[in-house]
């Protein structure tokens, strides 16, 4: 039996978790766990969703202060940042 609860996506396919990206105020010296798999009730980072899937979270080191945009689409080829590619989707 295979699990139900994500039947319809499949373990290797990325949910999009919004077409847009997640601006955040990090921290400089701070480490952010960026979702990769879309999963995640606590987007643009990891809450453990990716259970049971190919995907692992991606660590950002913050290394100033300031907002950065972290990709929501899940398909920049610049994670975890935006890189527009929401836009054609
Ligand atoms: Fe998406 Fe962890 S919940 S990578
Ligand atoms: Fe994914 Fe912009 S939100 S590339």
């Amino acid at each position: 039996m295979s699990d139900s609860s994500s039947a319809s996506i499949p373990a290797d396919k990325a949910v999009v978790a919004q077409k847009a990206p997640f601006a955040v105020d990090v921290e400089s010296g701070k480490k952010y766990w960026w979702c990769s798999c879309g999963r995640s009730a606590t987007q643009p980072f990891c809450d453990g969703s990716h259970k049971g899937t190919d995907f692992v979270p991606l660590e950002y080191a913050a290394d100033k202060d300031g907002a950065l945009y972290f990709c929501g689409c899940k398909a920049t080829g610049k994670s975890p940042l935006c890189d527009g590619t929401h836009g054609k989707l």
